[in-house]
């Protein structure tokens, strides 16, 4: 089974999607962390066009022992793709239709076997239009910069500044823009806790299971 979860920066994404894959016993995608390392990529080569970077780019996601560690290239990169400059290196690289059909090459790989919650913008869209539960995330924009900007130890207001022009290119871009499946259900996170999000999924997914099998 796969499960979808899209949504903008800071609708809670990572959090839930590693939650869920915990309660269910399911693996996790972070496809954003693949753009991340496209992006760190570019910032240290940039004089090389993103798509060819991202072509070459050797990403592995930990499992088991390894959980949530991402390798870039051999190189441990799991704190380094979290940076600001990064984020928006991460942001711009996506718009790359080059760099977007590879890494929708290898997401797609990646969860074509076994059982899946996979977290980006475009999951229930592009890679997988055919997942089982797509979920649509989303959050006050105020409260998706308060949250990350607890996360970062920064300030909400330039987080709030920041994230505002990363929304406008991650919607605005013609390459996938962020919107939700025709078929997803929208889950507003403002106000709710962790534990009740993960729980609205992982009920989807049980009423996935019943159906499919009445
Ligand atoms: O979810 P995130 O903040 O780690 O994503 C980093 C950037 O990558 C963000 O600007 C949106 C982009 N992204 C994307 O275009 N498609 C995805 N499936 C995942 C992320």
């Amino acid at each position: 089974m796969l499960i979808a979860i899209d949504g903008p920066a800071g609708a809670g994404k990572s959090t839930v999607a590693r939650a869920v894959a915990r309660a269910l016993g399911f693996a996790h995608l972070d496809s954003g962390a693949m753009y991340r390392c496209v992006a760190l990529l570019s910032l240290d080569s940039p004089g090389t066009a993103p798509g060819t970077l991202a072509q070459a780019a050797s990403i592995e996601f930990g499992f088991g022992g390894d959980k949530g560690r991402v390798v870039l290239d051999g190189r441990d990169v799991t704190a380094e793709i979290r940076a600001p400059e990064v984020s928006e290196a991460a942001s711009r690289v996506a718009a790359d239709p080059r760099v977007r059909e590879a890494m929708v090459a290898r997401q797609r790989e990646l969860v074509a076997v076994g059982d899946w919650v996979a977290e980006g913008r475009d999951v229930g869209t592009v890679v997988a239009p055919d997942a089982e539960v797509k979920v649509f995330l989303t959050a006050s924009p105020q409260e998706r910069a308060r949250r990350r900007a607890g996360e970062l130890g920064a300030d909400p207001d330039t987080v709030l500044a920041e994230q505002t022009l990363r929304d406008e290119r991650d919607i605005g871009r013609e390459h996938s823009p962020l919107a939700p499946a025709s078929d997803a259900v929208m889950l507003d996170t403002t106000g709710l806790t962790v534990d009740e999000v993960v729980g609205h999924i992982a009920a989807l997914a049980a009423g996935h299971h019943t159906s499919s099998r009445a």
